[in-house]
């Protein structure tokens, strides 16, 4: 299982942005709906071994939480449109519950951010990523159980990197140069791809 949590610094908790301007009405939630596209489609096939933590954190709405699972996420598509689509409509739901609610196959939603994250996470073995880790080329990774957090156009506020720390992440870089977001996730599932197979359907 591979599991990438995106960090939306201000990408909007509601379903309150327009269509017609995702990027410049939703604190950037089209960073991280690229994300959900390199992290869950390859050619001709969705990766069922691929789970995704949105946290959003922009906007009165929030904080909320989005894990989309690969082996039961339905009507994942490339474009950056149909998929805010597919968010917004799942932002428009109620959730009083504790916890990851289902609200659409394959994808639910909790009250609450990165603190809702580390409590879903159970086994696993974190990973920063940031340029300026331990290159992922000279690194033994831990493939069954780990745990990619990513930041947004922003990188990571303070309270999330210290965080991260105090749950013991490793911090890992890709190369020298600061790429998207989107980019790392790519990376990083073309490195475990290599080392070890991948589920697609
Ligand atoms: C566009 S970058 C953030 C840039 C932002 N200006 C900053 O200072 O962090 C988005 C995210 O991609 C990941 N990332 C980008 N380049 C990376 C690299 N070379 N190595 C590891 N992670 C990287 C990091 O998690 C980063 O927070």
């Amino acid at each position: 299982m591979r599991r990438f949590v995106v960090i939306g610094q201000r990408a909007i908790a509601s379903s309150d942005f327009s269509m017609l301007d995702i990027a410049g009405t939703s604190g950037r939630l089209d960073v991280l709906l690229r994300c959900v596209r390199a992290g869950f489609l390859v050619s001709h096939g969705l990766r069922q071994d691929t789970v995704m933590y949105l946290v959003l954190m922009g906007g009165t709405s929030a904080p909320k939480t989005l894990r989309i699972e690969g082996a039961s996420a339905k009507f994942i598509r490339p474009d950056e449109r149909s998929l805010a689509t597919l968010v917004r409509k799942v932002l428009m739901v109620q959730t009083g519950e504790k916890g990851f609610v289902p609200v659409r196959p394959g994808i639910s939603m909790a009250v609450g951010g990165l603190d809702c994250v580390l409590a879903d996470l159970g086994v696993a073995t974190k990973y920063v990523l940031e340029p300026n880790g331990s290159d992922i080329r000279e690194t033994v990774l831990d493939l069954e159980h780990p745990v990619f957090f990513l930041g947004d156009h922003l990188g990571f506020d303070k309270s999330t990197r210290a965080t991260l720390e105090d749950h013991g992440a490793l911090s890992l870089g890709l190369g020298p140069v600061d790429i998207h977001a989107e980019d790392a996730v790519t990376v990083v599932l073309n490195e475990l791809d290599r080392r070890g197979g991948m589920g697609k359907r």
